[in-house]
């Protein structure tokens, strides 16, 4: 059955960086508001905004200190209302981040939690003893170091997998589901479409807390093995679902790692757990595990299409993705999968419609469609990113030398997608009249919107292109609804597929390569949908492609 969530364009803000309306150097809700008028002409239909509720934003903002306030850098609550009300008249929907996985150590629950001896709360989060002075076990949190931080005076220690300021909340204790619950439902009241909702998998841990066999030279063990979908998560899903979602007609995107293809049908489509949830296993094929960037793989183009195909096969045989390139976790997409000497517009244009017309619902990164790359950065003083710190010290640790841990960090840091958005090329890019918060990526003179919105044949034009085609084309029921079959080329830079949709279908092809290269495919019609050159070769057997050349053409099934 068709869902209208999954004609959306979901437009992804990292509200810090977006536009600073007050000249204070940080992003805010009214900085959104007041280019609004800029997401519509773009013609993006949903806006998924980074956590923007109060917080001492040790993780900018995903350590959470009241769910009902904004962070007062960000604006205020009538700031919000004037935002959803005037997207909603532009048709621009507005999705939040739901973090309920941990809140901040500063959050009052907490704060009572450790400092008075009755606390009713101190069951809201998750506290162990230590054993002969040490942690209760060796549980390694995703941002370095035990996920067990000590409470002072005590031998006790609470949990988190996160930083320390993000102390896991006690999803076994049920006072503490129901108060989650009523603040989804009073955020769904407020008129909001829905959420993306963070680490959710984290929810429910391994009620044995035991340590387990070290997987690394600090001795700790990966916590992914004993607090990320675990068994019995299921009861605590399928409440959240059945006591906020369901009773609204709204889309949940979950972020959702570590679920295995054969339980997807228990996360998404009719009986799943969300609308859709983001698979990470191509986003991620540069590092062996998301979490150690130094363990550093070399891929191919061969595998990225495996890993693409994969995802978009299963996916689609229980429901539906959320399809995504970047954000605000991940390095500039450009800057990933495109080496330095090949960095242009036809490949960047061919990278964003590969992704962009996959199945699912697409999600555009700030700056991504502009073209925005990673930046440099020269010491580890310029990182504002706690894991990207952690990520440096731990490859010191592992031996790498510091100009190779910097490199390393360079490569995967989160602050690559969190330099502010470039306006043009004024002074702080036109993001603020302040002091920024984080240092501007420097090459935002020759990479903005303005120098974009004057060029011809620019990506931000193309990404118009690509957005318009897919909701108001005369194959957007194709690109939208149609099902994806790969198609089995044999050179290995080279990714095809066709999406097929009643009697309409569209083959979709991307040479990943900077040489011009030619495949064998009976095409009958040349009704072209999309090209990112002037003109394609094609002949009744072949397509000839042009470097980084994609082309769409709706024909008959190949
Ligand atoms: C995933 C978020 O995307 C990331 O930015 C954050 O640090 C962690 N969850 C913890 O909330
Ligand atoms: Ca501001």
């Amino acid at each position: 059955m068709k869902k209208w969530w999954q004609k959306e364009v979901i437009y992804q803000i990292y509200p810090k960086s977006f536009y600073d309306s007050n000249g204070d150097g940080i992003g805010d809700v009214k900085g959104i508001t007041e280019k609004l008028d800029y997401l519509s002409d773009l013609g993006v239909t949903m806006l998924w905004l980074c956590p923007i509720y109060r917080s001492p934003m040790d993780d900018n903002g995903y350590d959470i200190s009241d769910y009902y306030q904004l962070n007062p850098e960000f604006g205020t609550m009538e700031d919000l209302d004037e935002l959803i009300e005037k997207a909603k008249k532009k048709n621009i929907k507005i999705i939040l981040d739901l973090v309920i996985n941990h809140t901040s150590d500063e959050h009052p629950w907490f704060q009572d939690a450790i400092n008075n001896p009755n606390s009713p709360y101190k069951d809201y989060y998750i506290f162990k003893e230590g054993k002969d002075g040490e942690e209760p076990t060796n549980w390694r949190s995703i941002f370095g170091g035990s996920v067990w931080e000590k409470v002072k005076d005590t031998n006790e220690y609470y949990l988190h997998v996160f930083s320390k300021k993000q102390p896991d909340l006690n999803w076994e204790n049920e006072k503490v589901r129901n108060d989650l619950y009523d603040m989804v439902n009073y955020w769904l009241d407020k008129g909001l479409a829905g959420f993306r909702v963070d680490a959710i998998t984290f929810i429910k841990k391994d009620q044995s807390y035991e340590s387990i066999p070290s997987d690394g030279v600090d001795g700790l063990a990966k916590v992914t093995k004993c607090a990320r979908n675990q068994k019995g998560i299921e009861k605590f899903l399928t409440e959240l679902k059945e006591k906020t979602f369901s009773k609204y007609d709204c889309v949940t995107v979950g972020e959702a790692p570590g679920v295995p293809y054969d339980q997807l049908e228990d996360f998404i489509g009719e009986k799943g757990y969300f609308s859709m949830i983001f698979d990470f296993s191509y986003a991620d094929l540069d590092v062996e595990s998301g979490s150690e960037w130094f363990k550093r793989r070399n891929w191919t183009i061969k595998e990225l299409r495996d890993r693409i195909f994969k995802s978009q096969l299963e996916m689609q045989k229980v429901g539906w993705g959320a399809i995504f390139s970047e954000n605000h976790d991940q390095p500039r997409s450009i800057s990933k999968y495109i080496k330095e000497e090949d960095r242009n517009y036809y490949s960047t244009t061919m990278l964003a419609a590969l992704f962009f017309f996959l199945r699912g619902t697409p999600f555009i990164y700030q700056g991504q469609e502009i073209g925005m790359t990673n930046f440099e950065r020269t010491s580890i003083d310029d990182f504002n990113d706690l894991s990207s710190i952690d990520q440096y010290y731990r490859s010191l640790e592992e031996g790498f030398s510091k100009e190779e841990a910097l490199h390393i960090v360079n490569l995967r840091s989160r602050d690559n997608g969190r330099t502010p958005f470039h306006w043009d090329d004024t002074k702080n890019a036109g993001f603020s009249l302040g002091t920024p918060w984080i240092k501007l990526n420097e090459n935002y003179t020759e990479i903005n919107l303005k120098a974009e919105e004057n060029k011809k044949d620019s990506v931000l034009e193309f990404y118009k292109k690509i957005i318009q085609i897919r909701q108001n084309g005369k194959y957007s029921d194709c690109l939208i609804y149609g099902d994806i079959l790969p198609l089995d080329i044999d050179i290995d830079d080279i990714i095809a597929y066709q999406r097929c949709y009643e009697n309409q279908n569209i083959v979709c092809v991307f040479n990943f390569s900077n040489k011009s290269q030619s495949i064998s495919l009976p095409i009958k019609s040349t009704d072209i949908v999309l090209n990112n050159y002037d003109t394609i070769s094609i002949t009744e057997q072949e397509i000839n492609l042009k470097p980084f050349q994609l082309v769409l053409i709706a024909t008959e099934k190949v």
